[in-house]
């Protein structure tokens, strides 16, 4: 497969298409942005680890049952992945407060959740990425109500998985954000990235943050973090 013209350049990626119609590859920068784009930055080696992490977590995701858009990673950037239609939708599951949800609700960050919630965000940058419920996805034509149901028991599948994985690696995973994409068959798979810019790790002894939280809320030690998280990934991972 051989990649070919840029398609999408997205805040942390970009997308090209390839020789094969079904196929695209995504290429992982090392730019990262937080609050909807108004803090810019650039975590140094962080396309590297991003598309290596995700890659290791859609793998043994794949090998748990749950499809993915995963077909192999071309270098420590590059990625060929399955064409899909992305559903524009944020799909985020929480186990423990944190971000908006103790913003929005007053909950202090770190309550635990007897069970873990999801909810959805409209992916409208314009917008700001609106909080949406499923009855308003389905009036927005975003998805039906039979994809919303298979989406929502994907993520809270895919969230026991990862929770089981990370605690493994002495990590909390708090919150984390997923994308899904439609296939030509109509399928439902995974999409985008699993990574520390869209997970929110802890490190479960001093329940230090390991994650894009360290760039947001300017802690420092973000490379430092990313690296760490990478290490315990590739400790504990069996492929
Ligand atoms: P939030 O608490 O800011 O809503 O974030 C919840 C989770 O979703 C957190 O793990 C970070 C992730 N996330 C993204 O991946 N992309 C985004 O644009 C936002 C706002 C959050
Ligand atoms: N990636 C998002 C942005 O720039 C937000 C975030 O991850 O906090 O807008």
């Amino acid at each position: 497969m051989q990649k070919m013209d840029l398609l999408y350049e997205g805040k942390a990626k970009k997308v090209f298409t390839t020789d094969q119609p079904e196929v695209l590859c995504v290429v992982y920068k090392d730019d990262a942005t937080a609050f909807n784009g108004q803090k810019k930055g650039t975590i140094s080696g962080k396309g590297i680890i991003n598309n290596q992490m995700s890659n290791r977590l859609m793998q043994y995701l794949e090998k748990e049952g749950i499809p993915t858009h995963f077909i192999e990673e071309v270098n420590e950037r590059e990625t060929f992945v399955k064409k899909v239609q992305i559903i524009p939708l944020e799909v985020i599951v929480r186990n423990i407060a944190a971000g908006s949800f103790s913003q929005r609700y007053g909950v202090p960050e770190g309550t635990v959740f007897a069970e873990p919630t999801v909810e959805f965000s409209y992916k409208n940058d314009a917008l700001g990425d609106p909080l949406l419920n499923t009855y308003h996805a389905i009036a927005l034509e975003l998805a039906t109500k039979e994809e919303l149901f298979q989406i929502k028991n994907l993520a809270f599948s895919i969230n026991k998985k990862l929770k089981e994985f990370w605690s493994k690696c002495g990590i909390i995973l708090v919150d984390f954000k997923l994308e899904f994409g439609r296939c030509t068959d109509g399928s439902i798979v995974l999409a985008d990235e699993i990574s520390p810019d869209t997970c929110r790790l802890w490190d479960a002894e001093t329940k230090e943050k390991l994650d894009k939280d360290r760039f947001r809320r300017d802690l420092g030690g973000v490379e430092d973090a990313y690296t760490e998280v990478m290490q315990r990934l590739e400790k504990h991972i069996n492929m």
